[in-house]
């Protein structure tokens, strides 16, 4: 080589490697140093120089990440050894039956296990030969796979060449490539912006991404991989003792691993990782279906050995499965408390997520189409933690010939007002409001749910009654209730009547933060509610605050104070909360806040005269809101006046204002003035 090309292999080996560094930070650790732009220009670089000698380029070469030319079928591979699979277990029962198989063999009284999580994606072996990325496959039955090297190579994690000095000459990594949740949520948006295939879960997404004979479309697939193990390896640069240790030279040779694999001691902490980890399975980046065991010690590993297909050291714990196959029986449009109209899918009964589940959110209209899901189709329906079972995908090659497609209706179901969808939104609504049956079904039973006023016993086939029967309107109708309406019903006996009216009774104690919320106000959530109690201490306070205020509390924006001041200005609204309060529905007011913004309070200590009709205030509320920051209200003008309040047609007492020059207020500026401290 002459002193210019030297020069030049000098360069792109420097460039080269500085740029799967900066792979590694943004893929790996998903902590970027440099920008992108700065990355972009290295990268350009790098195919520049590549374009100029092209005798120069190598497959290691991260400009080779963007896929190769199709193929027209994969190359069978033969594993070195075999990739086995794990047994299963899914109760604790057969947990403890491994573990004590285990020490019965070893003879030993406790075992140390290395704990990770179950992946579901596909699993995959890598060979590096002296450091370089040379060949990866997919499982297939375990003794002859695919050969997938063009694809695995586009995905940006795997390593193409091992930059530490500690390299055997062959090294066989072992693992799973999956795609995390939110890249799969991404890719499904993006897909159907362009009409084009839809994934069911991130699992298929990752299966089908990998299975592309086209490696160019695998490179635009964000697929991940997971090291989990490698094929058992007696060179010196391995760590020979424990499972854990091999785990993380994986990492330190920048192998992605699982950041929840731990070490814990005997069948106690294995049942408390799953415990743990199950916990955790929602908010975790990735779809996990289980947890895996495995006896740390190598050695111990190599004493338990294996049975038929499976290793007798390691054992997966499964998680109940969060989707299954079931049948779409119908559609029905369930209206909620704010009107949205949802379709919800009755299904044939199905167990999932660890129940037996009926009905399954289908969202709106857009996703049923985008779905394409049709009654009578055989659906895939997904029941993850405490979420809503939901349905998503069909599976086509079942699908009848009869099946129906679902036309959203023009109309709420329930009063038959139209129903409008605004634009930019997906969900059609109902006009109908607290005239609808519906909404105020709804809103009652928000009102009394556990974590709004808490009526125990208060549930919707008694609420269905009372609003049908035309018994109870809106929650301050709740507090009118006397035994004999409610006895009356059907189904009801006097025991259970009196149950739920001292339920009611009892939910008269409550807190401000509780009682917002179940006012049920749109946009406002328990955590806001607590937010608002919090920061305004009294409702009286929050009733009259206006947008500037509002969003001074922690997560208030524009639009959820423009609900709040919507919910408020509406007369029903108020009313309802007044008897409420009439009602004894009651809460301790924060003190603190109310004494301290009393004593400063503009209002406190002044005189009002209230005169003519107020926009959006009866004479009565303004004079209770006077008088809760501490002012007092007269009936005819002198000059000991302070304000004189001016609706529409005063009477004399504006005259009267005016010749004694006491200051005007309109309701905007007696609102302004309540709000000064
Ligand atoms: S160890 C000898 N560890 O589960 C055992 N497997 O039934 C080799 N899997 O398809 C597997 N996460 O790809 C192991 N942390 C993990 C795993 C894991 C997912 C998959 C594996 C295989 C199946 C084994």
């Amino acid at each position: 080589m002459n002193q210019t090309l030297e020069n030049v292999q000098r360069q792109l080996d420097l460039l080269r490697q500085q740029i799967e560094l900066y792979n590694y930070q943004y893929y790996v650790l998903d902590a970027p140093t440099i920008p992108d732009a700065e990355y972009d220009r290295l990268f350009r670089k790098l195919q520049h120089i590549e374009q100029e000698y092209p005798a120069l380029v190598t497959l290691e070469s991260p400009t080779q990440r963007v896929g190769a030319a199709p193929l027209k079928a994969f190359l069978q591979v033969i594993h070195d050894a075999p990739m086995l699979s794990l047994a299963n277990a899914f109760e604790a029962i057969e947990v403890e039956a491994f573990d004590r198989r285990v020490r019965e063999v070893l003879k030993v009284s406790a075992v140390e296990y290395a704990v990770e999580p179950k992946f579901d994606g596909l699993a995959v072996s890598l060979r590096y030969e002296n450091g370089v990325f040379k060949t990866g496959a997919t499982r297939g039955d375990g003794y002859t796979g695919e050969d997938i090297t063009l694809n695995l190579r586009t995905v940006k994690s795997i390593p193409l060449s091992l930059s530490s000095e500690r390299v055997p000459k062959l090294l066989e990594v072992r693992g799973e490539v999956l795609m995390l949740k939110d890249d799969f949520v991404r890719l499904n948006k993006w897909h159907f912006e362009k009409g084009e295939k839809i994934f069911a879960n991130p699992r298929n997404a990752a299966a089908g991404s990998l299975r592309q004979l086209d490696s160019a479309v695998t490179a635009t697939r964000p697929l991940k991989f997971f090291a989990y193990g490698i094929v058992p390896n007696d060179d010196s640069c391995v760590p020979q003792d424990t499972h854990s240790a091999i785990i993380q030279y994986l990492s330190s040779l920048h192998f992605p691993v699982a950041q929840e694999s731990t070490v814990v001691n005997g069948c106690a902490g294995l049942l408390a990782y799953y415990r743990k980890i199950g916990a955790q399975r929602d908010q975790l980046p990735y779809d996990i279906d289980g947890v895996v065991y495995k006896v740390n010690s190598l050695a111990q590993q190599a004493e338990l050995g294996y049975v038929a297909r499976a290793p007798r050291f390691a054992l997966a714990h499964k998680f109940p499965a969060q989707e299954a196959v079931t049948r779409l029986l119908d559609i029905h449009v369930q209206v909620g408390r704010t009107g949205a109209l949802t379709p919800v899918a009755r299904l044939e009964p199905v167990f999932v997520g660890g129940v037996t589940v009926t009905n399954a959110t289908l969202h709106n209209a857009d996703e049923i189409s985008r779905k394409d899901v049709r009654i009578g189709d055989t659906v895939i329906v997904r029941r993850a933690g405490d979420v809503i079972p939901e349905v998503v995908s069909v599976v086509l090659a079942q699908r009848p010939e009869n099946a129906q497609p679902f036309i959203m209706p023009q109309h709420c179901p329930a009063c038959g007002a139209k129903a409008v969808r605004a634009v930019g939104e997906a969900v059609s609504r109902c006009t109908g409001g607290l005239f609808c049956p519906a909404q105020r079904k709804q809103a009652i039973l928000h009102f009394a749910s556990r974590r709004a006023l808490d009526i125990e016993g208060l549930g919707e086939k008694l609420v269905d009654q009372l609003v049908d029967n035309v018994i109870v309107r809106n929650p301050a109708d709740l507090y009118q209730l006397g035994i004999l309406a409610l006895a009356n019903l059907e189904r009801m006996a006097e025991k259970s009547a009196s149950n739920i009216l001292a339920a009611i009774e009892k939910s008269k104690q409550t807190t401000l933060a509780r009682f917002i919320y179940a006012l049920g106000i749109r946009n406002v959530g328990e955590v806001t509610a607590k937010d608002l109690a919090l920061h305004f201490g009294s409702l009286d306070h929050l009733m009259c605050a206006d947008v500037e205020k509002l969003i001074q509390v922690a997560d208030v924006g524009p639009v959820v104070a423009q609900s709040i001041l919507d919910f408020f200005a509406e007369k029903h609204n108020r009313e309802v909360i007044e008897r409420l309060r009439a009602s004894g529905v009651s809460w301790e007011e924060n003190e603190m806040t109310t004494s301290i913004s009393m004593k400063s309070h503009a209002i406190n200590g002044k005189t009002f005269v209230l005169t003519g009709t107020l926009p959006n205030m009866t004479r009565e509320e303004a004079k209770e809101i006077i008088e809760k920051f501490g002012g007092k209200v007269t009936g005819s003008v002198s000059k000991k006046t302070d304000y004189v309040v001016v609706g529409e047609d005063p009477g004399s007492k504006y005259d009267k204002a005016i010749s004694l020059g006491v200051t005007l207020l309109d309701e905007e500026k007696l609102k302004t003035l309540l709000q000064t401290v």
